[in-house]
């Protein structure tokens, strides 16, 4: 795909046997896998119809849109400071966009942190009126949970009113003011208490699971507050939209990288996905993907019923960082990785290195090389390094990393998703792997009715034998 509206493409050249030698794949492969993925887009394009993926309509809401930016411009008007409550999904799509676009084009928001753990040295640190702290009667708090339910996000929003409802500027009288709930429109204790307590709120569609809610309330509101320009970001989905419903899979960049990707992982033994970016900014977009394609792919049952415990492991790396780091265990180390890259053609905040010792080859080479343009050398040059030991890349390039970018890469990674998904023939859409850690977490803390839950906590933990823990 390649296109001057979006700015983005992708090459795939580095999966083939012309780049990459017997280790590579050749048209013929692609040829056997093109009715199967033809099959996938025509069935992701039904359950589209039939209302039953509405993550591909969200960047045409106009209305949701326009709800996100209204409440964003009120509180703009009241406070300083938007601490996001939540975690996984109704994360790490926020942070991937704050972190991604232009530093400059914040300047216009109110400071939005995320708060999606709960070690109590970072949030007691935050809450706190000390360096990197907030001054809470000048900070809302975005409590966000699709399910209402998550420990770690209760906890945390219980920790804050009990901080706003002791402060001597909030109190009683005005704490409510400074929550604002995001969750499941009906459904809940989140809602629950959003009614009850008279928080504004906003509703998360439903059908949109966490790791596909990035462009739903989940997202748009705090990044709206933050000065983000949500519409743009809703353009550049909607623009990948275009590509990636394409029923043509040559012509469909989610449908190729999917079919490309999954013969990488069932007939070369890729059983890991590195997404690098070279870019510090969009570091975070490659911790959103992990989410996305971990906990999308990662099943121990197929659709049938029948146990496949498939997935590709995702990991992100960093450019150039890691290639004084991860790149030498990629180039030479087993044959279980396909490295994708995000290469960004011009950089914010660009640099030209200054000439200087003239006499000194091993120095003067610099002199006068942008550093983006330096980077953008080392990504190619890691490219060609691994195509030379024949191992499998792929490269999305994109003009800027800006809002509009990032949003055709969520949505591009979100269709790949899953026809990568229906390809694996699982259900991409659940997680019943992190239910389970949940319900333990419940019997450990002695939540009611998870009673069963915590005798197997007590029996696991009971078969461990002393002689294997040490010191
Ligand atoms: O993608 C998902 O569904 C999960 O990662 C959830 O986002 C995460 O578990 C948090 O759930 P919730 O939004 O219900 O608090």
């Amino acid at each position: 795909m390649s296109s001057a509206a979006s700015s983005v493409s992708l090459d795939v050249n580095g999966f083939f046997s012309h780049m990459i030698g017997s280790y590579g794949l050749d048209g013929h492969d692609l040829e056997r896998i093109e009715a199967r993925l033809a099959a996938a887009l025509a069935h992701l394009d039904a359950k589209r119809l039939a209302g039953d993926l509405p993550f591909y309509d969200l960047p045409y809401d106009d209305d949701a849109i326009a709800a996100c930016k209204g409440l964003a411009a009120e509180l703009r008007a009241e406070f300083d400071t938007l601490i996001v409550l939540g975690i996984g999904g109704s994360a790490l799509g926020t942070k991937a966009v704050l972190e991604g676009v232009p530093a400059a084009s914040l300047a216009a928001g109110m400071r939005v942190v995320v708060a999606d753990n709960i070690d109590p040295a970072t949030f007691s640190r935050l809450l706190g009126g000390g360096p990197g702290g907030v001054d809470l009667s000048r900070t809302a708090f975005n409590v966000i949970s699709k399910s209402g339910g998550t420990a770690e996000t209760l906890a945390q929003f219980l920790i804050a009113r009990e901080r706003l409802l002791a402060h001597p500027a909030v109190g009683a009288a005005r704490w409510a003011r400074h929550i604002v709930v995001t969750t499941d429109p009906a459904r809940g204790p989140l809602r629950a208490l959003a009614a009850a307590e008279g928080f504004r709120s906003l509703p998360v569609p439903p059908g949109v699971g966490g790791r596909f809610s990035v462009l739903t309330s989940v997202g748009l509101l705090p990044l709206a507050a933050a000065g983000v320009d949500i519409e743009a970001l809703c353009a550049g989905a909607r623009h990948a939209d275009t590509l990636c419903s394409l029923s043509d899979p040559r012509a469909n960049p989610a449908a190729l990288h999917a079919g490309l990707l999954f013969l990488a992982l069932r007939e070369k033994g890729c059983a890991v996905h590195v997404l690098m970016p070279y870019s510090d900014g969009l570091l975070r977009l490659a911790e959103w993907y992990a989410q996305l394609w971990a906990e999308s792919l990662g099943k121990a049952h197929a659709l049938d019923g029948s146990v496949v415990e498939t997935g590709q492991t995702p990991v992100r790396a960093l450019g150039a960082t890691d290639q004084h780091s991860q790149v030498q265990l990629y180039v030479e180390g087993p044959r279980d990785k396909v490295v994708t890259f995000v290469r960004v053609d011009e950089h914010d905040g660009e640099l030209t290195i200054p000439g200087a010792y003239p006499d000194k080859e091993e120095i003067a080479y610099l002199s006068g090389l942008r550093m983006g343009d330096l980077l953008n050398m080392e990504q190619r040059a890691t490219e060609l390094a691994l195509a030379e030991s024949g191992r499998p890349t792929s490269v999305l390039t994109i003009g800027r990393s800006d809002a509009r970018s990032i949003g055709y890469l969520f949505h591009f990674f979100e269709v790949q998703t899953l026809v990568m998904g229906a390809l694996l023939g699982i259900d991409p859409l659940d997680q019943p792997g992190v239910e389970a850690g949940k319900r333990l977490t419940y019997g450990m803390a002695g939540r009611a009715g998870y009673a069963a839950d915590a005798q197997r906590v007590q029996s696991m933990l009971a078969r461990k034998r002393d002689d294997l823990v040490l010191g």
